[in-house]
């Protein structure tokens, strides 16, 4: 590509608050890595960063959930996530962690830079609080409904659901996530970036520069934000987990993760070499940020806005962002488990990453969102990498192995079905990698797919295995070419399928070439010698992807039940107050003696030692109890409830018993050691 000397990619640093799963590789790594092995297939000097976001709020409250500390958090996950990718071939130069200290110093460094120049504005505004648990409710604390779209889930900073970015107080009806409770507002101090400030720049950058080279849905999110008017937006938070807020009178506030995590690019290329500033600094550097969607904003406007303010870096070239990549018809949900995670998937399909990442490259979401189903997935791999790559391959290795004693044989004269198939493999890396540049994934692995088609054709209809007794000569010839396709394949899948890419050049015994030999058409003189074949992919049979489909229909019918649980809990009653409650006389006791009601469907008559006395309680519980199993089982009574007569038998008092939404009962079950007449307060 034009005036570019080096390359430096990034793709969106995922939150380490849980493991990743196949939205991910789909929207933003699997495009990222194909990027960078290409342009270094090409000898580009090319940097591809990666890492861990390590701040923000969803880590803390995931802490709070699990009762471990934010570090505990992320130390965990983002064990588990470096794994993932590299088990999936995602060829990071450097993954590195915005906890890390270069990362605090860099970003840190950046903040007090613009704050120097003065860049922020200081404001004191006024916050959601939660008075009952004492946090200010920034971003992921504080939940309601969506101004634009009425989703009634939307976050502090952003409604997932139609991806706009929101402030706290854009929220109908908000409530802490901390208590559930209405906030409260309180006074606090913050620094914003004025974002309106940046406007006129950003027209002119993105809406005049770029309207030809970004993609459409990138280009459009921007434009609706420009055009909507920016506003200035606080860059620190009331926190105590995250980069501290590096001025005098900042205590216990933290720079907002959306300010940090971007710089964490910044930080982990520092990590990874000395001489960073080229691959930041040199306008004859291309930036390209890898992500999804819902990250738009933050790196078409905001990152860019604080990369000018700053002054020394250069901006991004282009921010080929995917939409989403859903699940069998359904959003991807981490908290309905909607998904395939990765190390399910290798526990699952062990050795079969690049099964995957072809499946998502080639359904790729790259203008609109896609669907992921196992179906597909089936598809993509027995009719095309096994009937097509796999095979066409494999029958050349073989044939080769029993005609020509694994040695490549000559080639001989061309005739027209030989000249054509080497015209066209002249023209498969060109248009692989025009596609490439132009971030159209999905296009240059059909086009790569089209060379092993190309191949499998070639040799099924020049039928040598008819020809060999009587044309040895014309076979060799056959054989060389089709081998020549595989040598070109080895070098134009590894970029898509780069564990394939290596297993075919083991087989074809040859070192790893460069995008410039692609075109070559001659890698393999004859007489060089072979290895065995063996078999690229395999088929997967019809009951590996129902166990799959079933395993997500499981999980549906999980969250139905759940959501119809949680919709027929019994909605709170009216508040009472201490004195009402203390009124009530609550014990632990045992039951001694159980028996059945004569002519009552329901009841059973027990005898309970209270600790104060022994005494009978009627109680409609016999649906669920048979006397034998509850005797002996202690339990908390009412012991001051007055008396009444059910059946002729005086009741006095009530057995405690949680009810289910479907009716069924539980006994309230005191903790080991408590004993009979024990107070229940
Ligand atoms: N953690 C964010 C997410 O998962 C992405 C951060 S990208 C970065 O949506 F640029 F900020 F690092
Ligand atoms: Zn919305």
């Amino acid at each position: 590509m034009p005036g570019y000397k080096r390359y430096t990619v990034t793709s969106a640093l995922p939150y380490a608050n849980g493991p990743i799963h196949i939205g991910h590789l789909a929207g933003v790594y699997v495009p990222a890595d194909i990027y960078a092995r290409f342009l270094r297939l090409n000898d580009e000097d090319v940097v591809f960063i990666g890492g861990s976001d390590e701040h923000g709020v969803p880590i803390t409250i995931k802490a709070l959930q699990q009762g471990i500390t934010p570090q505990e958090v992320v130390d965990k996950y983002h064990g588990i996530i470096k794994r993932s990718f590299e088990e999936f071939g995602i060829s990071f130069d450097i993954y590195s962690r915005t906890s890390n200290p270069v990362h605090h110093e860099t970003a840190s460094g950046f903040f007090r830079k613009m704050y120097d120049a003065g860049q922020f504005i200081e404001k004191v505004s006024m916050q959601y609080y939660d008075d009952e648990t004492g946090h200010f409710l920034a971003d992921r604390y504080i939940t309601g409904t969506c101004p634009h779209c009425g989703y009634e889930k939307a976050y502090g900073d952003q409604c997932e659901k139609c991806g706009t970015s929101l402030n706290a107080t854009d929220l109908i009806e908000p409530r802490s996530v901390l208590s559930g409770n209405p906030p409260v507002m309180r006074e606090t101090k913050h620094w914003f970036l004025p974002l309106d400030q940046y406007e006129p720049w950003l027209r002119q950058w993105i809406l005049e520069g770029h309207q030809d080279d970004w993609k459409t849905n990138v280009y459009g999110q921007c434009k609706s934000w420009i055009e909507q008017g920016l506003q200035p937006r606080a860059v620190t938070r009331d926190l105590d987990w995250g980069v501290k807020v590096p001025v005098d009178g900042a205590e216990g506030k933290v720079l907002y993760v959306w300010f940090d995590a971007p710089i964490g690019y910044i930080s982990a290329t520092r990590e990874l070499t000395p001489d960073w500033e080229k691959y930041w600094k040199d306008p004859e550097t291309k930036l390209v940020h890898f992500i999804g969607k819902d990250n738009i904003v933050f790196h078409c406007i905001i990152f860019p806005a604080m990369l000018k303010a700053e002054g020394t870096y250069i901006l991004p070239d282009n921010v080929p962002a995917n939409e989403f990549m859903n699940l069998e018809g359904d959003k991807i949900s981490t908290s309905r488990n909607w998904a395939v995670w990765l190390h399910e998937y290798l526990e699952e399909f062990p050795g079969k990453q690049d099964v995957l990442r072809y499946a998502l490259t080639s359904n790729a979401p790259e203008t609109k969102d896609n669907d992921f189903t196992w179906k597909d997935f089936q598809l993509k791999n027995n009719s095309e990498l096994v009937a097509i790559l796999g095979n066409f391959v494999n029958r050349t290795l073989v044939l080769t192995e029993k005609y020509f004693n694994r040695q490549v044989p000559v080639r001989g004269p061309l005739n027209v079905a030989d000249t054509a198939a080497l015209e066209e493999m002249k023209l498969v890396p060109g248009r692989i990698a025009s596609s490439s540049h132009a971030y159209r994934f999905r296009e240059a692995v059909a086009e790569m797919m089209n060379l092993a088609r190309l191949g499998n054709n070639y040799l099924t209809d020049s039928e040598p295995w008819k020809l060999f007794p009587n044309d040895q000569v014309r076979v060799a010839t056959i054989l060389n070419i089709s081998l020549q396709i595989c040598a070109q394949l080895s070098i134009v899948a590894e970029p898509f399928l780069p564990f394939t890419a290596a297993r075919i050049r083991v087989m074809l015994n040859l070192y790893p070439m460069k995008w410039r030999d692609a075109a070559r058409l001659d890698w393999l003189a004859a007489g060089h010698p072979l290895n065995k074949a063996d078999l690229l992919f395999e088929k997967i049979e019809d009951q590996v992807i129902e166990k799959q489909v079933k395993k997500l229909m499981d999980t549906k019918q999980t969250n139905e039940a759940a959501a119809v649980a949680s919709a027929t809990v019994k909605p709170a009653k009216p508040g009472i107050t201490y004195e009402e409650f203390s009124k009530m006389d609550i014990r632990v006791g045992t039951i001694i003696e159980a028996e059945k009601v004569p002519k009552a469907d329901k009841l059973l008559k027990l005898t309970i030692d209270t600790g104060i006395d022994r005494r009978t309680v009627v109680s409609g519980i016999a649906e669920y109890f048979t006397p034998g199993e509850i005797v002996g089982k202690q339990a908390c009574f009412l012991v001051n409830l007055a008396p009444r007569k059910l059946r002729g038998i005086e009741s006095q008092g009530m057995i405690l018993m949680a009810e289910n939404p479907d009716g069924s009962l539980r006994f309230v079950l005191p903790g080991d050691g408590a004993v009979n007449g024990a107070d229940v307060k």
